[in-house]
């Protein structure tokens, strides 16, 4: 825990001057932590997990998914991470989400080997096990609201449903029809063939869970569909806006010098840790 703080600090100054306008994108979905922990004297796991965490969020802010693997001298000191933003976030929202998320992984598991936390706007997970590549379909969480009486407007939401997921098209995808809005997205480690299949799944049991459910979320190991009867067009956003157009870009951008500032401040951070790990290691000896 104590080697996370000082990265976690201004991580967490920079999600306070942020929630304001993005506290949807940033809000909790489901989060959980491997059973194994590390010792707390394996400096090498804690500096490989430092420095993958840090190019994690480094990585947010140019790219809306991206995985790495950072190998230690021991085997079980390798650790693998990803993340992935939903595909229609801006770079700067992608990176306050995925900058919140890896400090909030610290406070949720520290000393685990792996941990994995979903929110609204983006999915971060590492282990010491390699899961890139490997598609999950468990039921993680699911969430079904209340009943809509009408049967038409269920016949309409399954439609768009299918229609979303029968498209075909790329990890992330959005349709809308009368008052209903869907959105899909998947981990970008998945192939095509494998994000079809995780959605059609997805698409399924959101069906049969969520039966008349005025709105529903369906998130599998690595995929999930959303949808809102009459929710509006703001559902799904920060800024009351589903086509995520103007206004959002430009709000983004003014926090873009900050967040690349406190990369700046996190970045050197790592650097004095691993210098401070370096000198403990020798002094050891
Ligand atoms: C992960 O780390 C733990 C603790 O060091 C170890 O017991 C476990 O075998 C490791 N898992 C893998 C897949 O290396
Ligand atoms: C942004 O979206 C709103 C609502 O959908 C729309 O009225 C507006 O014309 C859009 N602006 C641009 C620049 O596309």
């Amino acid at each position: 825990m104590a080697t996370f703080l000082p990265i976690l600090l201004p991580i967490l100054l920079l999600s306070l001057a942020t929630a304001s306008h993005s506290s949807t994108l940033n809000s909790f979905v489901y989060g959980g932590c491997s059973q194994l922990k590390y010792a707390s004297d394996d400096v090498a796991y804690t500096s490989n997990l430092n420095s993958l965490l840090t190019s994690l969020v480094n990585s947010a802010t140019y790219m809306s998914y991206n995985h790495f693997a950072i190998a230690g001298t021991a085997p079980h000191d390798v650790v693998y991470g990803l993340y992935q933003c939903r595909g229609d976030l801006s770079m700067p929202d992608c990176a306050t989400c995925v900058a919140t998320s890896v400090s909030r992984l610290g406070a949720l598991c520290p000393g685990s080997c792996g941990g994995v936390l979903q929110l609204q706007g983006c999915y971060v997970k590492y282990d010491n096990d390699t899961f890139i590549g490997v598609e999950d379909k468990t039921v993680v969480n699911k969430k079904c609201g209340q009943s809509t009486g009408y049967q038409d407007k269920i016949a309409n939401r399954d439609a768009v449903l299918d229609g979303v997921v029968a498209s075909g098209g790329g990890i992330f995808r959005a349709g809308g029809s009368k008052d209903v809005a869907v959105i899909a997205q998947c981990v970008g480690d998945l192939d095509g063939g494998e994000c079809q299949d995780c959605l059609k799944e997805s698409v399924e049991q959101v069906k049969m869970n969520c039966g008349t459910s005025g709105n529903g979320d369906m998130y599998l190991g690595k995929c999930y569909v959303r949808y809102t009867i009459g929710g509006g067009r703001g559902y799904f956003n920060s800024n009351g806006n589903y086509n995520n157009n103007g206004s959002d870009k430009n709000r983004g951008v003014k926090n873009f010098a900050l967040v690349i500032g406190l990369l700046a401040a996190i970045v050197i951070v790592i650097i004095f840790l691993t210098f401070l790990c370096r000198a403990f290691a020798g002094s050891s000896k």
